[in-house]
């Protein structure tokens, strides 16, 4: 497996173009189930989790063509000849299991692995089935599968008990070819969801709300394919400017709506660096050290629980002291542990992280454990003493592309230690 090096101590100076978004891309291109036309995907981020989407929309019977190098995509699902997502394709990535809504509506059943959960919490999927019952799917559980099966979804009103991203993005899937109105409340409002919202529109859903509390969507019979654009990655741009204030230095980043990034912008402002927002691009320069800050997870517009790592990772290195809450998924401080190996002061109480700020931290080798975890220890590992080596790099190939090329272009001292055995 892969590792990554890297000597820290470099000012990071310059800009970054920032890629698609992975958790937009994901449920876009499996909106492309619900149409027998061609979809064609525009800024698709070569990443591994996208190569495996693409791999289960191919084992269901999608045409797939074009390179993600380039970015463009077609995805044509006309020949749909199975309606089953297996285990093995699942539990790898649980994205996979926003297939299900999909097929049963657009062919009356599906057979989807149940997920399980996974290293940042439990993650069950109860949300998205109690939303498929209600718009009339039969539901049941059979050795580790969820089977459902429908004549046709029908429009009903849905409340979620909590924003999920998943089961919003789900069921506004499955209520796009529903007969009739579904009302979504207490939606999930992340911007991948209004990334997603547009998708159908141009599809021919009439979906309204997208990006609010409420969404209503007109079912239709059948839907159009298109072209279509992914939003930029707001986590991958939040990571680039932690990496540039942890080093005292100053990072562009390019194609992203500031709004987007609100809630960590106003925290690093807070933290004391200096934020110019422009159309389509952030600029963070450092002010000095960053002062420790307390931050909570918490559903957009809030802080993004996918930040809290690499904020942490800064933290580490602040003056004085911060307290990080996590409320979004119960296991999410995996890299506290890594962290203090670089000589961190961290103690965790419940979902409660208290950092005090250290004066250094000093090179190690470590392991990564999920993905914003890995980052987070790379933002880690710019400003440690010598040399940090992370393993277990395939977790970071999931969901950030090209990065240490972005760095070593913004002046880090960092490289890919292929496997050669
Ligand atoms: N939850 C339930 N039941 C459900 C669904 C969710 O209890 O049916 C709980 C979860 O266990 C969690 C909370 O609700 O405690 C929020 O989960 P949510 O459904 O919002 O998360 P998700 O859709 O599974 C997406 C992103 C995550 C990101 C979260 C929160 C994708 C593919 N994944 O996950 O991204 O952390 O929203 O913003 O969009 C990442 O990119 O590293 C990542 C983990």
């Amino acid at each position: 497996m892969d590792k990554i090096k890297i000597v820290g101590g470099n000012r990071l100076q310059g800009s970054v173009i920032l890629s698609g978004s992975k958790n937009a891309a994901l449920p876009i291109l499996v909106s492309s189930l619900l149409t027998a036309e061609e979809c064609t995907y525009e800024r698709v981020p070569n990443l591994q989790d996208i190569e495996f989407i693409l791999r289960v929309l191919g084992e269901l019977g999608a045409e797939i063509d074009g390179e993600l190098d380039d970015g463009t995509v077609k995805v044509k699902c006309e020949e749909i000849d199975q309606v089953e997502a297996p285990y093995d394709l699942v539990r790898k990535m649980r994205a996979s299991v926003l297939v299900l809504g999909p097929l049963l509506a657009r062919f009356g059943e599906a057979k989807v692995s149940l997920p399980g959960g996974c290293a940042i919490g439990a993650r069950p999927i109860n949300f998205h089935l109690e939303g498929l019952k209600a718009l009339g799917a039969q539901i049941e559980l059979q050795e580790g599968y969820v089977i459902a099966k429908c004549k046709r979804l029908k429009g009903n009103r849905v409340t979620f008990p909590f924003p999920s991203v998943g089961a919003t993005e789900h069921l506004m899937m499955a209520a796009s070819l529903a007969q009739g109105e579904t009302v979504l409340e207490n939606c999930a409002r992340e911007p991948e969801i209004v990334n997603l919202g547009e998708t159908l529109n141009k599809m021919g859903v009439k979906l309204e709300g997208a990006g609010e509390e409420t969404i209503r969507i007109q079912g239709r019979d059948s839907l159009n394919g298109g072209r279509f654009r992914i939003m930029a990655d707001r986590i991958e741009a939040g990571t680039y400017l932690t990496a540039g204030f942890i080093t005292q230095g100053k990072v562009k980043v390019e194609g992203l709506e500031p709004i987007h990034l609100e809630a960590v912008l106003k925290v690093f402002e807070k933290a004391g660096a200096r934020i110019s927002r422009g159309k389509e691009s952030i600029e963070l320069e450092a002010q000095g050290l960053a002062r420790g800050t307390p931050i909570t997870t918490e559903p957009f517009p809030g802080f993004p629980t996918d930040m809290q790592a690499q904020f942490m990772a800064l933290m580490c290195v602040a003056q004085g002291e911060s307290e990080i809450t996590e409320t979004i998924f119960e296991n999410r401080f995996m890299h506290v542990s890594e962290l203090t190996r670089l000589g961190a002061d961290v103690s965790t109480k419940g979902n409660v992280a208290v950092v005090r700020g250290v004066h250094t931290l000093n090179g190690a080798p470590l392991m990564a454990t999920d993905l914003r975890a890995s980052a987070s220890l790379i933002v880690a590992g710019l400003v440690a003493k010598g040399e940090t080596v992370v393993s277990r790099v395939y977790h970071l190939d999931r969901g950030y592309e090209r990065l240490e090329e972005k760095l070593s272009a913004l002046g880090a001292n960092i490289e890919r230690l292929k496997e050669t055995t």
